[in-house]
């Protein structure tokens, strides 16, 4: 039986937050969900860390902030009864509306265990979707790319739906591309319209016009990742249909906003706490306005960055910049920097 989260949630228009590992955490979710992301994803959380233990870390990468909802939580291993004994974990530790299967994860560090290496030996995955499937009453659904070296996506995804997985999400590049190129948008219509589950896709869309351009391939939804971060508000124009890209000042208030709620999920009464990992996130809120950056790179606190925001966080509600007609004509200079 499964819970139909993914089901329920395409039945409104919208776009999906993509998991990325060191980005996706409980803050930038919260911001996503609040601007209308259909649903959002978890950083990848290893299967067998999190049964073996699950320290702080592990920890805050699957524990919801107050009130979260729609969150998928993402599991990678390769091992079918330490996915099934996570996914139960997962279940009952993070309350989560769906789980996901990695099965793209090109980093070499899990290699062997998980990840994109599943894509060479797919019956592997299979039994782990199967043996989700068997621990948890919640939706199971997985996320691959193209394939490891060579497009099999197709033959992947049929096998994956005929072993229960309710949704299939594609990254349109092989394992061997990692980042480069361009992501496949034509491999990724032939995956959805040879399964009869719902197909996400995934890849270098930018803006709103750009997702709904990718949207007509037959895809159930579209999933945005580095072009979300510092942008919640393409969720927005997805959802509603408009072309919204704020005023500075909005701008600048919801990466103080970030920066409060990162304080606030992460403290540890221990006063360590640290806004470091927020350096490469602050100024993509703000690509057009360069005499912020050297300070938001530099932050530590949130009075660093109350401080450096300051100039700009009561200013009018004026547009920053005349709409482009090619989407919300937010300049994607950074884009690049989030590779890995
Ligand atoms: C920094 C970073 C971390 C990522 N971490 C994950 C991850 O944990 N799990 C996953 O399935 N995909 C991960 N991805 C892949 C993204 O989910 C997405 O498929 C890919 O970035 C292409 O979409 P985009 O062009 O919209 O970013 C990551 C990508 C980036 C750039």
């Amino acid at each position: 039986m499964t819970g139909g989260f993914y089901s329920t949630s395409l039945s409104r228009p919208g776009a999906v937050l993509a998991p990325m590992a060191g980005y996706t955490d409980a803050p930038m979710r919260q911001l996503a969900a609040e601007h209308g992301a259909l649903w959002t994803v978890s950083e990848m959380i290893s299967a067998r860390g999190l049964v073996s233990g699950g320290d702080t870390e592990k920890l805050n990468l699957g524990r919801p902030y107050a009130g979260e909802r729609g969150r998928v939580v993402q599991l990678f291993g390769a091992d079918p009864d330490v996915l099934a004994a996570a996914t139960s974990r997962a279940e009952a530790w993070f309350a989560p509306a769906a789980i996901d299967l990695n099965m793209g994860c090109p980093v070499p560090k899990i290699r062997g265990k998980g990840g994109a290496c599943l894509l060479q030996t797919p019956d592997v995955a299979y039994t782990l979707v199967r043996a989700m499937r068997q621990a948890t009453g919640l939706d199971v659904s997985a996320k691959i790319r193209l394939g490891w070296d060579h497009d099999r996506s197709v033959e992947v995804a049929q096998g994956l739906a005929a072993a229960g997985a309710a949704l299939i999400t594609v990254h349109g590049r092989t394992s061997a591309q990692r980042y480069t190129g361009h992501a496949d948008w034509d491999a990724i219509a032939r995956v959805a319209a040879a399964v009869d589950v719902p197909v996400v896709g995934s890849g270098d869309i930018t803006s709103a016009d750009l997702a709904r351009e990718r949207q007509r391939c037959g895809v159930a939804a579209v999933m945005i990742g580095r072009g979300a971060v510092g942008n919640p508000w393409i969720f927005t124009a997805l959802r509603d249909g408009t072309e919204a890209w704020p005023d500075v000042g909005t701008r600048a208030r919801t990466a103080l906003r970030h920066a409060e709620l990162q304080a606030a999920f992460y403290d540890d009464d221990s006063g360590r706490l640290t806004l470091r990992p927020l350096r490469k996130v602050l100024p993509a809120y703000l690509p057009d306005v360069p005499a912020v950056r050297d300070a938001l790179v530099q932050v530590v606190t949130v009075d660093d960055v109350r401080r450096a925001l300051a100039p700009l966080l009561d200013t009018p509600d004026t547009p920053a910049w005349p709409e482009s007609s090619e989407g919300i004509g937010r300049p994607v200079a950074g884009y690049a920097v989030l590779q890995r």
